[in-house]
């Protein structure tokens, strides 16, 4: 029986990988939310808009990220839609299609059935109204029902107080912290690392 189970999860999976291998290099992501929807990238949405979002010192003050050109977010897309490991998808305002963001599963490991999250509201001015709460969990929906993951994880410097309280209301728990490791204004802050579990899974 155990064999038997194996032998299906095992060809399923595989079904899965060629399923993302094919989603990632042929076709586009498209979820639908309440208020928002994501879709995968293009290169026509590397936009001065987008760019701006990440030369500015309040978005990008938690991010790796500290600046963007139209060109260099072209390479990137593009890069992201070539790789079988992520999926970058923008934030979109259902009422006016207006782009407000990014949320992206990168590395995803359909082997240990895990991927990691981030996410990017880069319209300042749709701060503190749940959207990014509403983007993480289409991705995540779309990653436990379509690609049968069973944890997602992130990791977030404890100085980024709002994103924290995201992550904690979507139900991420802390599962590790590295301590004085990331520097803010030239002080050392912890990596806090923080995992969601598939609630099908038990
Ligand atoms: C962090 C970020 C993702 C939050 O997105 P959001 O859509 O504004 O999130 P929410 O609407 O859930 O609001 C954040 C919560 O933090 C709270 N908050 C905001 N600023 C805060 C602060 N300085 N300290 C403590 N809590 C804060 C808000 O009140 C809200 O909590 P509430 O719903 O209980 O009132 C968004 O600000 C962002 O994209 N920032 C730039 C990129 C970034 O830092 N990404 C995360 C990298 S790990």
């Amino acid at each position: 029986m155990h064999f038997l189970s194996d032998l299906l999860s095992d060809l399923s999976l595989g079904v899965i990988k060629n399923y993302l291998s094919m989603n990632l290099e042929n076709e586009k992501l498209y979820l639908n939310g309440n208020r928002i929807y994501l879709r995968t990238l293009t290169e026509q949405d590397a936009t001065q808009r987008y760019a701006s979002w990440l030369n500015d010192a309040e978005v990008n003050s938690f991010l790796a990220t500290k600046s963007a050109t139209v060109n260099e977010l072209q390479e990137y897309i593009a890069k992201k839609n070539q790789q079988f490991d992520a999926i970058l998808c923008g934030i979109f305002l259902k009422d006016n299609d207006l782009s407000i963001g990014t949320v992206k599963f990168e590395p995803i490991d359909l082997d240990s059935r895990r991927a990691r999250i981030a996410v990017m509201i880069g319209d300042k001015t749709f701060w503190g109204q749940g959207f990014a709460g509403e983007a993480m969990e289409l991705l995540m929906k779309y990653g436990f029902d379509k690609l049968r993951l069973t944890e997602i994880d992130l990791g977030v410097i404890d100085k980024n107080e709002a994103a924290i309280r995201t992550y904690h209301k979507l139900g991420f728990q802390e599962i590790k912290r590295d301590l004085k490791v990331v520097e803010y204004d030239g002080i050392l802050y912890d990596q806090v690392w923080m995992e969601f579990k598939c609630p099908l899974v038990v």
